[in-house]
């Protein structure tokens, strides 16, 4: 299953590659905090249960999430796109089960404010000359569980956060898929 707040390109990589038979597995459900995440409209058209949770991080949205994670039972959970800390009890629940993905190479760029834009920007602005994206086990600290694999883009003097989001999200959406094919052992 999965948790995403945004446009959900990553979500849709993953559909994508079980659909062209490239991983065997069923993507039990999506959870979002946003009732505007494009990763909605995605679910929807590929008949995948959804579940929006707003105020994300309360007690009462918390046991919401507990509830829908029982019933769906995920074998492994995938952040993809996903601006909320996960509660620390869920964590517990699923040790080596959750995984994010995250547009940066950890352990650079990463930790509480660094999404999206602001993490490309802040490594332009730290004049690096290679970025990429990482995915990563999710312990109870922000960004800093055990990394699975990251895949390693230039940086052009003339980057804007824009484009160099672009370039890191082509590989992103090669990663994602390639590393839950790893974690659910279909590699031969
Ligand atoms: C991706 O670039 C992902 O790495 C990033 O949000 C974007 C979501 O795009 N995640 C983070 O910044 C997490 N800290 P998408 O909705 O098109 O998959």
């Amino acid at each position: 299953m999965f948790f995403a707040s945004g446009s959900g390109s990553n979500f849709q990589a993953v559909i994508d590659a079980i659909q062209n038979n490239e991983i065997e597995a069923v993507i039990t459900g999506l959870i979002t905090d946003k009732e505007s995440a494009g990763a909605l409209l995605r679910a929807k058209n590929h008949q995948i249960e959804t579940k929006v949770i707003l105020n994300f991080g309360s007690a009462s949205s918390n046991e919401e999430l507990e509830q829908q994670l029982q019933i769906w039972n995920p074998d492994l959970i995938v952040l993809a796109g996903f601006l909320r800390k996960i509660p620390t009890n869920i964590i517990r629940q699923y040790p080596d089960k959750i995984i994010n993905i995250h547009p940066a190479l950890l352990p650079k760029f990463g930790g509480k404010g660094f999404y999206g834009r602001h993490v490309h920007n802040a490594v332009i602005e730290a004049g690096e000359t290679k970025s990429g994206c990482t995915v990563h086990y999710v312990n109870e600290e922000y960004d800093e569980g055990a990394i699975i694999r990251q895949s390693i883009v230039d940086v052009h003097p003339e980057d804007s956060a824009e484009t160099l989001a672009k370039r890191v999200l082509s590989e992103e959406h090669k990663a994602l898929p390639a590393v839950i094919k790893q974690i659910l052992n279909q590699n031969n």
